[in-house]
């Protein structure tokens, strides 16, 4: 089944309440970021946790093993569900990620960033790498696998190929979801019936929600094209 997260990219705190008193038992889990983190502080972390909301902890940590094993272990203590960090910091740092997590006790899952959907080919192209993109995010999907993460996020693109090489617990998150037609800075983006199709354990959207005159309505019209997804293949 596939779950939806909330992406809560507001400036402002109350904002992010107001959004989260609307949407009510619509939605369970919310991704808190670098913008709202920034923007009010850690309040947010707690209030959403009183009211027993599952948060994703998007940090994308990406730095040396030591570093990012401390930043792990602190934020852990937040009890987040998940908590991000970028695959491209190597086994060494994904290890150390790993045993941050395990020193906090806390039970988040670590979840590792392959590459943006805001990315394509030209634009990696444009870093230095020569490979196609898939392979690429193949070559992160596996370094994550073994260096005994969670799961990773991805674009819903990549999951006909992901999914036939990872176990089904390996967990697959997926942003760069479109309902509608505005791609806003996504490139890889697929719709919600594609994303659940192809087997994301979560969808991420951002914009498409939080922009939206009825947000509410946005979420339930999600919420119904998984549960179609859902009849179709138990149906075939
Ligand atoms: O507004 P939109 O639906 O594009 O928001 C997607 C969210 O997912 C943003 O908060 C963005 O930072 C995040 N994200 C992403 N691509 C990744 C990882 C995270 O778009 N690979």
């Amino acid at each position: 089944m596939t779950e939806l997260i909330v992406s809560l990219d507001v400036d402002e705190k109350e904002s992010a309440e107001k959004l989260v008193e609307m949407l009510g038992e619509s939605v369970d889990y919310y991704k808190i970021g670098a913008v709202l983190l920034m923007a009010s502080g850690m309040d947010i972390v707690k209030s959403l946790e009183k009211q027993g909301k599952k948060i994703f902890f998007d940090l994308k940590f990406f730095d040396i093993p030591n570093t990012v094993e401390h930043a792990v272990y602190h934020a852990c203590r937040m009890r987040p569900f998940f908590l991000t960090v970028h695959v491209s910091g190597g086994p060494a740092m994904l290890k150390a990620a790993i045993a941050g997590r395990n020193k906090s006790g806390v039970q988040t899952r670590i979840i590792g960033v392959t590459i943006l959907t805001s990315f394509n080919q030209q634009d990696i192209e444009l870093l230095g790498f020569k490979r196609n993109i898939e392979s690429y995010i193949e070559r992160l999907a596996t370094l994550a696998f073994e260096s005994g993460i969670d799961g990773i996020v991805c674009s819903a693109r990549d999951l006909e190929f992901l999914r036939k090489k990872f176990p089904e617990n390996f967990l697959m998150v997926c942003p760069g979801i479109r309902p509608g037609i505005s791609l806003d800075d996504q490139k890889r983006v697929a719709s919600v019936r594609q994303a659940a199709r192809a087997g994301a354990d979560y969808i991420v959207v951002g914009r498409p929600i939080l922009e939206s005159k009825n947000p509410l309505a946005i979420v339930q019209q999600i919420k119904e094209e998984i549960k179609e997804n859902e009849t179709q293949q138990k149906n075939s």
